[in-house]
C-alpha cells in the first residue's frame, strides 16, 4: 500500500473511532500514530476491517487502542532547568498566598506531579495546595496513584537531575520523599504525597472538566506536541480560561504558544503568565 493510501486509511479509522467511542484522535499530528495503529492490528492479528469491527463492538478494546495511541514517557524532574526556574523564580512568589490551586493536565504516571510536590514541600507551600492531575490514559493514572516506579529507570536520573536543580542551596532530604528499594528495583513516593493528589481520568480534547476550580499553576507539558495546530489552539484557549488572571502555564520545552493566543500571555523563562489587564491581588 502506498504511504498516502495508508495514511488515508488510518485517518478513516480515527474517524470511525471518533464516531463510535468518546475518543477523538483525528486532530493528533503525531506522525507515528499510524505505526501505533498498525501495531494494534499486529498484536491482535486484525486487518483494517477486523480492527473497525472490534472497535465498534468492544468498548474494552477501545481502551486498549487509547493506551496504544498515547505516549506516556515521563520522568522525575524532567528538564531540570525548568524545575530550577520554578523553585527560584516562581514558587517563592506564592509564600503569602493562603491557597494554591494546581492542575497537571496530561500527568502520565505522576512523576511530574511528585517532582513539584517535593519543591512545594521544600518551600513550605504544600499544605496550602489543592492538586488535580488528569490524563486520558487509565493505565498511566493507575501507576500514578501507586507512586511506585522502577528504581533502575528513575532513581539514577532523578538524583542527577535533582542535584542539578539545587545547585545554589541545600537540597531537601531525599529520603523524606522517596523510599528506595534497590533489591526490588522500586522507589516509592511518600504515602502522604499520594493522598494529597486527586488523579482523575480526563480527555483534554473534550471541553468539560472534572473539577470547577480555576487554577494558579497549570502544567501541560509534552502533550500539545501530539496535536495539530488547530487542536493546540483550542486547548491553549481552554487552559487559558482555566487559569486565574496572573496564573501560570508551564508547557514542555519544545512547545510554544503562537499567533493570536500569544497576546493572552506574557512569557518569562519557561512560564506563560495569563496577562489580563486585571490581576487578582493576593
Ligand atoms: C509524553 S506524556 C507527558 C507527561 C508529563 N506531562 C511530562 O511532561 O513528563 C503525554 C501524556 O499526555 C496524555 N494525553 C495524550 N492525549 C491526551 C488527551 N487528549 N487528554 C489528556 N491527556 C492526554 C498521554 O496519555 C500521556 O500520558
Amino acid at each position: 500500500m502506498q504511504d498516502k493510501e495508508r495514511e488515508s486509511t488510518y485517518k478513516e479509522y480515527l474517524q470511525v473511532l471518533k464516531e463510535c467511542s468518546p475518543y477523538d484522535f483525528s486532530e493528533y499530528s503525531d506522525n507515528s500514530i499510524d505505526r501505533r495503529i498498525q501495531k494494534v492490528m499486529q498484536d491482535y492479528n486484525l486487518d483494517m476491517g477486523g480492527l473497525i469491527h472490534k472497535t465498534k463492538t468492544n468498548p474494552q478494546f477501545v481502551e486498549q487502542v487509547v493506551e496504544a495511541i498515547t505516549v506516556n514517557t515521563t520522568e522525575l524532574f524532567r528538564d531540570p532547568e525548568v524545575w530550577n526556574y520554578l523553585r527560584v523564580k516562581l514558587l517563592p512568589g506564592f509564600k503569602n498566598r493562603p491557597k494554591i490551586n494546581i492542575w497537571h493536565a496530561g500527568c502520565s504516571s505522576g512523576q511530574e506531579v511528585y517532582s513539584l510536590m517535593v519543591l512545594l514541600d521544600h518551600l513550605n507551600l504544600l499544605d496550602r495546595c489543592e492538586i488535580f492531575a488528569t490524563d486520558i490514559s487509565k493505565k498511566a493514572l493507575e501507576s500514578a496513584k501507586t507512586g511506585q516506579y522502577r528504581y533502575s529507570y528513575n532513581y539514577g536520573k532523578y538524583l542527577e537531575n535533582f542535584k542539578a536543580s539545587f545547585d545554589e542551596d541545600k537540597a531537601p532530604d531525599f529520603d523524606k520523599y522517596f523510599k528506595a528499594d534497590e533489591a526490588n528495583d522500586t522507589i516509592s513516593v511518600n504515602p502522604d504525597f499520594l493522598k494529597k493528589v486527586k488523579f482523575v481520568k480526563h480527555d483534554l480534547v473534550k471541553g468539560e472538566l472534572p473539577f470547577y476550580n480555576r487554577v494558579d499553576l497549570l502544567f501541560c507539558r509534552n502533550v500539545l506536541i501530539y496535536f495539530n495546530s488547530n487542536l493546540q489552539a483550542k486547548i491553549v484557549q481552554r487552559l487559558h480560561d482555566r487559569l486565574f488572571p496572573g496564573g501560570s502555564l508551564i508547557l514542555g520545552s519544545h512547545e510554544t504558544i503562537s499567533g493570536f493566543l500569544n497576546t493572552k500571555f506574557t512569557k518569562k523563562g519557561p512560564v506563560y503568565t495569563r496577562s489580563d489587564a486585571f490581576h487578582f491581588k493576593y
